[in-house]
């Protein structure tokens, strides 16, 4: 069903984008869709933190196609989090969640950060405490579901929410349906060949989300221990998901880490490192194909996010 969905992109974009509008989620969402609207409500109520100051929009803020500026992100009492915060933009497609892959089920997933200390440092059931006394939020139950909100209809409605957060508004997708490279400039369409021919990037970054979801380890990072932590395979230390390439330009910085300001920078490395055991093939490319590659990476940023 996914897989069929995702050869259709623009069809599906652009009918849940007419049913939610959610390019601009200042504008109150269809009433249709209460469950999408109460995982809305939720995923933007700082009450969720225990400091009051943290809501999941903190560090997944809409205009920056769901991820942040900064390279770690900041939770409670000024605590920062580990990595850099991902782009939620079409992760209802993804099978397992994280750099790491921590959860597999994104009702769960969504579950995850209230209760890190260093995130928002709260209880699921406190919050469910919360909203049985919120009207607005106890309506949007009863339409959503007939019945008053639980823990796990929390879950559910921020697994709805995020799940509408689906995007292929891109040139790049435009491309696809008319399957017409007049759209590219000279440098992007060259872009395009090296991306999918001797860059090989489209072996890991597969679209149409740009990520084929594996993990590899890419060798920049030697502190942070990645999938081993989960599966305990000393072949999966320091091995990362692949990040999707949508929206770069509005995601920066770059890497699990956030250490690159510069997506120039970051590809240096990403291509460029040696003397390490890593999963990377080895990539060589001249300064120009480089630059024409980062041409075509802007044709996958989304008209949506662009606007701002
Ligand atoms: C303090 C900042 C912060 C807050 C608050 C936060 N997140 Fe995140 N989120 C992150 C970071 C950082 C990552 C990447 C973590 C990793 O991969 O280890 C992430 C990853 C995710 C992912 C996985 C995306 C993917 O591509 O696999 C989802 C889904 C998500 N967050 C949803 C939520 C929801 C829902 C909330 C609120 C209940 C929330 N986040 C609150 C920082 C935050
Ligand atoms: C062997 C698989 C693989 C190949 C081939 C590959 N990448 Fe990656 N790429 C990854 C992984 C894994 C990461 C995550 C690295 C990290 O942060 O730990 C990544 C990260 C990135 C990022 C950073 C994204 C972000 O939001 O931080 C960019 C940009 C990128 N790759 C572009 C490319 C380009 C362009 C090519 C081809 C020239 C390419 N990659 C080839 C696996 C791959």
């Amino acid at each position: 069903m996914i897989k069929k969905q995702l050869k259709r992109p623009l069809i599906i974009c652009s009918t849940l984008f007419l049913l939610i509008n959610s390019c601009n989620s200042k504008k109150d969402l269809s009433s249709k869709d209460a469950q999408i609207s109460l995982g809305k409500f939720i995923f933007e109520d700082k009450r969720l933190s225990s400091d009051g100051k943290i809501s999941c929009a903190s560090c997944h803020i809409d205009k920056f196609a769901f991820a942040d500026t900064l390279p770690l992100s900041k939770g409670v009492d000024g605590q920062f989090t580990n990595r850099n915060s991902l782009s939620l933009v079409n992760v209802g497609f993804y099978s397992h969640f994280m750099y790491d892959s921590a959860a597999s089920d994104l009702a769960l997933q969504a579950l995850i950060p209230i209760h890190k200390s260093n995130e928002m440092n709260f209880n699921i059931y406190a919050y469910e405490k919360l909203l049985t006394l919120d009207d607005f939020a106890q309506d949007l139950s009863h339409k959503a579901y007939k019945k008053p909100i639980t823990a796990a209809l929390i879950g559910q409605s921020l697994k709805s929410y995020l799940s509408s957060l689906v995007h292929f508004h891109s040139k790049y997708d435009l491309f696809v349906s008319r399957n017409d490279t007049s759209l590219f400039s000279k440098s992007e369409q060259f872009g395009y060949f090296l991306f999918f021919g001797k860059g090989q990037c489209a072996s890991c970054h597969r679209p149409p989300l740009f990520t084929d979801q594996k993990h590899y380890n890419t060798g920049f990072d030697t502190f942070d221990i990645g999938l081993y932590a989960h599966t305990l395979d000393a072949r999966d230390k320091f091995r990362f998901r692949t990040p999707s390439l949508r929206n770069l330009s509005v995601t920066a910085p770059y890497g699990h880490n956030g250490a690159y300001p510069s997506l120039k920078d970051f590809l240096t490395v990403h291509l460029n490192i040696q003397n390490h055991p890593h999963d990377m093939p080895s990539i060589n490319l001249l300064i120009q194909e480089q630059s024409a590659i980062l041409d075509f990476l802007k044709t996958l940023d989304d008209s949506c996010y662009m606007q701002h």
